[in-house]
């Protein structure tokens, strides 16, 4: 986790976006995040050689930067293991409330069947796409079928609550914040910040 010691090189400590104006606040690093999904890939490397083979499912957008760095540490750590890959878009079908009801924007290409399934997501925060996409994969028939989030936004028993049995593998617990970089967004800015960042809202502008 970031320390109060983390300086913001890579973004302003105010940005605008629209008519928003927001503080941003240096959350974990760009080096940070490379060791941790450095070690990540070893441990999912591990945890797939015996069954041989991985198909990694990204969902679009946001697991972007995430995913591809991840396949590429597992890659690194196993290069007998066979990655196959594929990407998925969600979307909600209300605006900016997570409502539980989504669609695939976006199917996957390849079968689910008979497959070791990883979904990799950018973040938990409500938890409600998860949710959604554990049965809709699990509707597929899997061999197995686990979960990675870059980041999981710590709220107690949200994540076991909805998980259940389902294996997710989480690169860094975070507190209930909104984040962007490394993938995340809001309103299309800020995914290509190689940190995360907090962004507080300060005031509406005129
Ligand atoms: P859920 O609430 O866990 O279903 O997350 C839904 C989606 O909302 C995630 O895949 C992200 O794209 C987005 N999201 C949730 N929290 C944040 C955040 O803090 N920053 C940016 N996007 C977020």
């Amino acid at each position: 986790m970031g320390s109060s010691m983390l300086t913001n090189l890579e973004l302003p400590s105010v940005v605008t976006v629209g008519l928003h104006i927001f503080e941003t606040k240096p959350m974990l690093e760009a080096d940070e995040i490379d060791r941790r999904v450095n070690e990540m890939g070893h441990d999912l490397a591990e945890s797939y050689a015996d069954r041989g083979e991985l198909h990694v499912v990204t969902v679009m957008n946001g697991a972007l930067h995430f995913a591809s760095d991840l396949r590429r540490s597992i890659q690194a750590a196993d290069p007998n293991l066979a990655i196959t890959s594929d990407q998925i878009k969600v979307s909600s079908y209300t605006g900016t409330q997570s409502s539980g009801v989504f669609r695939l924007q976006s199917p996957p290409t390849a079968e689910l069947k008979d497959k070791h399934v990883l979904i990799v997501e950018d973040i938990f925060d409500t938890g409600l796409t998860l949710k959604w996409l554990m049965k809709y994969f699990g509707d597929q028939e899997p061999a197995s079928m686990e979960i990675a989030v870059a980041v999981n936004k710590d709220v107690p028993d949200r994540a076991a609550d909805i998980l259940g049995a389902t294996i997710m593998h989480t690169g860094f617990h975070i507190p209930d914040a909104f984040v962007v970089g490394y993938g995340l967004d809001y309103e299309q800015r800020f995914r290509d910040l190689g940190g995360i960042h907090v962004l507080s809202e300060v005031e509406a502008a005129k």
